[in-house]
């Protein structure tokens, strides 16, 4: 139960808060997109064009059941995952689920131009996805963050969130 699984949409931050907090806390690191990618040998861009999402989301629900299994590890999230009750369930088996909840001006700011999010192409086609599910991440996790401070200050925040 002493993982740390890190949710929230794309661009709140979750990779750079998890690699720090993973240091602070002595956990290792683990990503579930770079999972995936590995286990399907190519980028995800390229597996939403060539397979679909609904090929994606069936690759990284097996990435969570078997980083559910993992002990002692920062979990960081693909935006979509824990917005599905099933990959949820399996995580929070293993540790506690954090949600970093980040403004959507700042994931604006942050994604900027970067084109590689099949789920970000649109930008109103993006805030209403924020808005469907920041209830969702609200519901799955045991913690939620503010994702708009230094990543240093939010993984400090979650560090001691996991002492209690
Ligand atoms: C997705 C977010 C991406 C990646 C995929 C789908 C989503 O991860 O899993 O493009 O549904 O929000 P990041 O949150 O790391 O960008």
């Amino acid at each position: 139960m002493n993982n740390i699984i890190l949710c929230g949409f794309m661009g709140s931050g979750k990779t750079v808060v998890g690699k720090e907090l993973a240091k602070i806390t002595g956990r290792r690191f683990v990503d579930t997109d770079e999972l995936v990618e590995k286990k399907q040998g190519i980028p995800i861009k390229a597996i939403f064009e060539i397979y679909g999402e609904d090929f994606f989301r069936d690759l990284e629900h097996e990435v969570c059941l078997e980083t559910a299994e993992l002990k002692n590890t920062v979990i960081s999230t693909g935006g979509g995952a824990v917005t599905f009750e099933r990959n949820a369930k399996a995580l929070r088996k293993g540790g506690r689920i954090v949600f970093l909840d980040a403004d959507f001006d700042i994931i604006c700011e942050r994604i900027g131009e970067n084109t590689n999010r099949p789920l970000f192409q649109d930008i109103d086609k993006a805030r209403a996805l924020y808005d469907e599910r920041r209830p969702k991440y609200e519901a799955a996790a045991d913690l939620t963050v503010d994702g708009s401070m230094s990543a240093r200050k939010t993984a400090l925040t979650i560090a001691d969130f996991m002492k209690s």
